[in-house]
């Protein structure tokens, strides 16, 4: 592994230099017209190959309708020319929640749900005209060992003592029985089902970051029927897949799923990890996973790495660590190629089942050459961001029209919006997006200056 190092490119060809010394496969491609190519999600279609990624901000109202902040933040992302629109992880019950401020559907909480989508493919029809509509999906989540809100107790699938500690789960936190696990599925199909009503294109499943779904794809160490073997620790995702499938009436709704392809922890304690040389990728479980999950009717994948609670360095390659944190142990650009190389080795094996990647938002102006060339190289079928997303939303807009990024709009892997989130305040780009969040990153830091 190479030593950290922070962003410091101002050409491609410094860059391009710094991943050859690296020797890392990570490929530019200044021609982005294939980013304004369409492509088909199942049966439906969305206008373009920008996605962003969910991306929580702890906005929502207290009953877990969206807040104006949310509002706005869906109105921007609908007017930046998004193709896909993924929203961000949204509890299926009370229990689940990560915090009392993540949105929640529920029946008092549809509506207002449903005019956060009115409100998204609005702003996308205004500059685009009534032909461009994005695809929207909605991410679902039991928060499961990172349940945070009011009245809630961690839902641990088995103890782990690394991530326990850190996430300060008390010693006498049981893990969930598999009547709690039935339980949380029967509120994502139901979750599932009202999406589809109020017009959700579909649903993803979330099953990345070690939330509850992505907790069990490495629970080898749990009894009963959500652990064990392969076929009991992938069972929950293949029963929501089916029975989402089964309960939606619409047969063109979206069931999709964002997964870990690699956890980063040893076994027993890692999904996607090869058994005898732990930090190392073993695709062979997650590739048969996902060939079981097409052939249930998953139409996408969007992939992911790590968990922002340990390994932080594999979900979001980043310049500056957030204090407390355990350092990076690799160069950012390793992370980056990882998240290519992985969601290449899925997209490849499935060449028909649409993937959505990470990792292009570290390589800041020039992700977009990397996008394009991921896309080209058929590595991708959408180029995912995530910070991104909150710092410049109009990005795809600015590709699409005008054929150009603009430098100083980029995300700067500051990490400031995931460290205001870790302390339980709403997020946004803290660096670009000073406007709303810069006086909002005052009144946090003095608030805990006060605690
Ligand atoms: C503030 C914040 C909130 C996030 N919320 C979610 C979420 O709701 N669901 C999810 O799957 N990932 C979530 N993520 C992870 C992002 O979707 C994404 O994987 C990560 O930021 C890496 O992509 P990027 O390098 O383009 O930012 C979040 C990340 C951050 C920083």
């Amino acid at each position: 592994m190479a030593q950290y190092e922070s962003f410091t490119f101002s050409t491609l060809d410094e860059l391009r230099q710094k991943i050859e010394s690296l020797g890392l496969d990570i490929s530019f491609n200044e021609d982005l017209s294939v980013l304004a190519a369409p492509a088909a999600v199942g049966e439906r279609t969305a206008p373009n190959r920008f996605s962003t990624l969910p991306m929580e901000g702890r906005d929502a109202l207290p009953d877990g309708s969206p807040g104006e902040l949310t509002f706005r933040r869906y109105r921007r992302y609908g007017a930046g020319g998004w193709g896909l629109i993924q929203f961000e992880a949204c509890a299926v019950w009370q229990g689940g929640r990560s915090s009392d401020r993540q949105m929640w559907l529920q029946p008092s909480t549809e509506k207002a749900i449903a005019s956060l989508l009115d409100a998204t493919r609005a702003a996308a029809r205004e500059p685009f005209g009534p032909s461009h509509s994005p695809l929207c999906l909605l991410q679902l989540q039991d928060a499961g060992r990172y349940r945070h809100a009011t009245g809630t107790t961690p839902g641990l699938t088995v103890r782990y003592p690394l991530l326990d500690r850190r996430a300060k789960v008390p010693e006498h936190v049981e893990p969930l029985s598999d009547a709690d696990i039935e339980a949380v599925q029967d509120r994502m199909v139901e979750a599932a089902v009202r999406a589809e009503k109020i017009g959700f294109d579909g649903i993803d499943i979330k099953s990345c970051h070690r939330y509850l779904a992505s907790d069990l794809l490495s629970a080898h160490l749990r009894p009963g029927k959500f652990g064990g073997d392969f076929d009991g620790r992938t069972r929950f995702l293949r029963e929501l897949t089916e029975r989402i499938r089964g309960a939606v009436p619409n047969p063109s709704f979206l069931v999709t799923s964002r997964m870990n392809l690699f956890d980063g922890f040893p076994y027993p304690y890692g999904w996607g990890c090869d058994r005898s040389d732990p930090p190392v990728p073993d695709m062979s479980e997650p590739l048969r996973l996902v060939g079981i999950l097409e052939g249930l009717g998953l139409n996408l994948l969007t992939t992911s790495t790590g968990t922002p609670y340990y390994n932080p360095w594999l979900v979001r390659p980043f310049d500056r660590l957030i204090p407390g944190n355990i350092e990076a142990p690799e160069h950012p650009l390793e992370g980056v190629a990882r998240l290519f190389a992985l969601t290449g080795t899925v997209q490849r094996a499935y060449p028909d089942l649409p993937t959505a990647g990470s990792g292009y938002t570290w390589l800041r102006q020039f992700g977009v050459f990397a996008a394009a060339a991921n896309v080209a190289r058929k590595a991708v079928t959408f180029a995912g961001f995530g910070r991104t997303g909150f710092a410049y939303p109009e990005l795809p807009r600015d590709v699409l029209e005008k054929g150009a990024v603009d430098a100083k709009k980029v995300c700067v892997s500051c990490s400031l919006c995931s460290e205001v989130m870790g302390q339980g305040g709403s997020t946004g780009c803290y660096a670009k997006d000073r406007e709303v969040y810069g006086p909002m990153l005052k009144e946090h830091r003095a608030s805990r200056k006060e605690h």
